[in-house]
């Protein structure tokens, strides 16, 4: 549906851009991953006392619908600052009625009363729609993307304010989706029968080498069901706090295992692609290790690497050598190798609670891809885009000349060859 017909038939949405001006005066206010669990174990522990619950359940609400138009409302004013043409593509018109749509269904609870419990569960109902009405939009949005770039092509300055946008749209995407996740899995009154530590979504003592394990074997039969074989993975943990020990951390492990699983996929696949003829298939080697500030894993494959000049297009959503994601989203196949959105988005994981997400490569060899994680719940703080001044001057940026020099074609061209003739 287009976005114009959309506001004709839901007269509601006339009043967006007001409340987008309203909501995106206010900065969005970060939690960290000590705040959730805090409040998930308090609101746990007073289960029992049902007046006290209650009270955690208004002020999260509270809270809620507030934040969440806060954090909806900066974003869409960044959307505006999009190139005219990718406004223009169905895809991101689609999107942004699904934001519109969304903003105004919070916004409606601000002015209902927090201690009417039908509220607090309409309120639940309505997270659990806009999470849903929003579960494509990252294929939604390459689509944009790719229609764009077939129609116009793509050049250096588009390429720089996409990325900057995009970065921004899919971390404020996480952390929303975040905080609608927290509300709703913990306001159900139940425990996770698989997970009872979990609060929310969040393992307040996270093993991660379990969770390597599992990314491993799941990348491993997608590899298998591709190419009849798969490397194998040798692991290592380097605990530098309690030597010896398992590492844990407070963490979201649906977050950790997307990173990783995409890492083992891209890794597997460079692995077997360039053996093909030997004998055997080298492992991947991974090595887990805390210290005092950081919990690092490194990952390194065999694979023949990928040359430094092409690092940063990996990361790239324009470069990405997508084929049409609608042939993506097929998780009974998933393939191995998607619509070149896998290192993009999981750096963005990375990143949402402080951490990051690198990848070193040795052209002819190897790659080494390494996620950074804060070891420390109280600094693993949420990572969240702000619309302001410096983030319209990222916009304004016009094409201009260079500040290095570009290396000159000439001497090429009169190389000691062509001079001799
Ligand atoms: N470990 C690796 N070794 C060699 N090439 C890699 C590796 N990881 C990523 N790449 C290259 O980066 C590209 C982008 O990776 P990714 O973002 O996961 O998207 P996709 O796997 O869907 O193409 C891959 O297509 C591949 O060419
Ligand atoms: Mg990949």
């Amino acid at each position: 549906m287009r976005f114009a017909q959309f506001l004709l038939k839901n007269g509601s949405l006339a009043g967006i851009p007001k409340q987008v001006e309203r909501f995106s005066k206010f900065s969005p206010s970060p939690l960290s991953m000590k705040q959730f669990i805090d409040f998930g174990k308090c609101c746990r522990a007073m289960l029992p006392l049902f007046y006290i619950y209650n009270q955690l359940h208004k002020t999260s609400f509270v809270f809620l619908r507030q934040e969440l138009p806060v954090r909806l409302a900066n974003i869409m004013k960044e959307i505006d600052y999009l190139p005219d043409k990718l406004l223009g593509t169905p895809s991101v018109k689609l999107l942004t009625s699904w934001y519109s749509q969304s903003l105004m269904e919070l916004i409606e609870f601000l002015e209902q009363d927090p201690d009417d419990k039908d509220v607090l569960k309409g309120f639940t109902k309505t997270l659990v729609n806009i999470r849903n009405r929003h579960n494509n939009v990252v294929p939604t949005m390459a689509q944009g993307v790719l229609e764009y770039k077939e129609a116009f092509g793509v050049d250096p300055v588009t390429n720089q304010n996409v990325q900057y946008f995009l970065d921004r749209f899919y971390m404020s995407r996480i952390s929303t989706r975040m905080l609608m996740n927290q509300h709703t899995l913990i306001f159900d009154g139940s425990v996770n029968p698989a997970h009872p530590k979990h609060i929310g979504s969040i393992d307040p003592s996270c093993d991660v080498v379990e969770v390597v394990k599992d990314a491993y074997e799941t990348s491993k039969m997608l590899c298998e069901q591709y190419y009849l074989t798969s490397p194998d993975m040798e692991i290592r943990e380097v605990n530098s706090k309690s030597p010896g020990q398992p590492i844990h951390i407070v963490y979201v492990p649906s977050h950790l295992y997307h990173m990783l699983f995409e890492l083992f996929k891209n890794a597997m696949r460079a692995t077997v692609e360039t053996h093909e003829t030997s004998p055997a298939l080298p492992p991947i080697k991974v090595r887990v290790a805390l210290g005092h500030e950081d919990l690092t894993i490194k990952m390194s494959d065999r694979g023949g690497g990928v040359p430094l000049r092409k690092i940063e297009r990996l990361f790239s959503y324009m470069y990405s050598t997508a084929p049409s994601p609608v042939h993506v989203d097929n998780s009974r196949n998933a393939p191995l190798a998607g619509f070149g959105y896998g290192l993009p988005i999981s750096r963005l994981y990375a990143k949402y609670f402080q951490g990051d997400l690198q990848l070193y490569s040795m052209e002819g060899y190897g790659t080494a891809a390494v996620i950074y994680l804060k070891a420390l719940s109280s600094e693993s703080v949420e990572r969240l885009p702000v619309f302001n001044k410096s983030a319209l001057r990222h916009y304004q940026t016009a094409t201009e000349a260079d500040d290095w020099c570009m290396p000159s074609k000439e001497p090429k061209k009169l190389g000691n060859h062509e001079r001799s003739r």
